[in-house]
């Protein structure tokens, strides 16, 4: 394991298992999930596409990759060329990139995630939010919270009753089961950006009076019984960790004080041992952030909001500095940050780091066929 205890972000990081083990990663890098709508034949079976560009992060020297959003059952997809988690095809599709992954000495996580209202999305225009692939594109019928649309452009959702619900809880147990068949070593619940887990939390989407809706105790449930599912159907011996969106950046929209009590009581009762902190992505809002580490202070909140456990916190959003990163580290803000654009545009962003940080070569997570490249 190439770690260097001289710097912050090259330092291990162990993330607590119930079993007591941990998984440790050789750095405090991980990849950002970033869906790459490259499955043109909508089977949702990664492709060539998949194993050159996690296989150039994992070479590029990263603690874990976080692979993309998958989708947990079909209707569950973002769009018709995302990846699944649900047949034997995909399964041993990610099972390739997990074995090349842990090659390279990187550990692999995976992001489970139903789409809800936001499923069945254009292709390219899914990441921007851009509205329902029609039919004839392959598009389908999706499923939500409520019978209303989610947003512009999106089609208006079958809602979701109890068994349909149950249904969706089930897909995501079998998923984590089947993650675990293709040798991932952590699990990412998707629960932020809008998506169905997001629109059971936010009060601005859900508007449920049943069970699921109602109360903050109500808009939490989902959420916890996918947790709990997941969780029962996923080795002691590996972490469990939720993406959220800390908050939706509008009034009566989910707020960081709502977010830090979700997540305090999903690490001290349900097992949840790594949170990463992003935000926004339900309504477009002209107050999100952008800029450098524009989540720090979010990522800094919940911090502190679990402060007294053991689970380990990361950050994502406009970190491309080493500098900024190790000093993120270094202040306590955060235990790990996530790196989504930077690592497109340098899938060796680690090694680049760690270079620029004064490690030296030996202790750089590079692949050593690349340490002639000299950073
Ligand atoms: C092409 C692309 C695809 C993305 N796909 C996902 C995804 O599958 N799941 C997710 O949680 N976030 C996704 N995101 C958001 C990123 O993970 C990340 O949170 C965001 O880009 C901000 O971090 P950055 O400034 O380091 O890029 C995506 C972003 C991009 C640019």
């Amino acid at each position: 394991m190439n770690a260097h205890r001289d710097t912050a972000l090259f330092s291990p990081l162990a993330i607590p298992t119930p079993d007591g083990s941990g998984l440790t990663l050789r750095n405090r890098t991980i990849l950002s999930p970033m869906c790459q709508y490259t499955v043109e034949q909508h089977d949702g079976v990664a492709t060539d596409w998949h194993l050159q560009h996690y296989g150039a992060m994992a070479a590029g020297g990263f603690g874990m990759l976080t692979v993309e959003s998958t989708g947990v059952d079909p209707v569950g997809r973002i769009s018709p060329c995302d990846l699944g988690l649900y047949t034997d095809a995909q399964q041993a599709a990610h099972q390739r990139l997990v074995s090349f992954i842990h090659s390279q000495g990187a550990a692999a996580a995976v992001q489970l995630n139903h789409a809800g209202g936001r499923a069945s999305g254009n292709p390219w225009l899914a990441g921007s939010h851009g509205g329902s692939a029609p039919v004839e594109e392959g598009g389908w019928p999706t499923v939500g919270m409520t019978d209303r649309s989610i947003a512009k452009g999106y089609r208006a959702t079958t809602k979701l009753d109890r068994a349909g619900i149950e249904a969706i809880v089930q897909d995501f147990a079998d998923a984590a089961r089947r993650a675990n068949a293709a040798g991932y070593d952590a699990i990412q619940i998707h629960a932020a950006h809008g998506y169905l887990l997001h629109q059971s939390l936010s009060p601005l989407t859900n508007t449920r009076d049943d069970e699921y809706g109602g109360s903050e105790e109500r808009r939490f449930r989902l959420t916890r019984e996918v947790v709990d599912a997941v969780r029962g159907a996923w080795p002691d011996s590996k972490p469990l960790g939720i993406r959220i969106s800390a908050t939706d950046w509008v009034d009566g929209g989910l707020d960081v004080e709502a977010t830090a009590r979700l997540v305090r009581n999903l690490v001290a009762d349900h097992g949840i041992a790594w949170v990463d902190v992003s935000s926004g992505g339900l309504v477009n809002t002209p107050l999100q952030p952008a800029g450098p580490g524009f989540h720090a202070s979010l990522g800094v909140a919940i911090k502190r909001a679990l402060a007294g456990t053991d689970a380990v916190v990361s950050v994502v959003g406009g970190i491309s500095s080493p500098e900024q990163a190790e000093t993120m580290l270094r202040t306590g803000q955060v235990d790990a940050v996530s790196i989504g654009r930077a690592a497109m545009r340098d899938p060796h962003w680690p090694a680049s780091a760690a270079a620029r940080l004064g490690v030296p070569r030996e202790d750089n997570p590079a692949a050593p066929q690349y340490w002639r490249a000299q950073w």
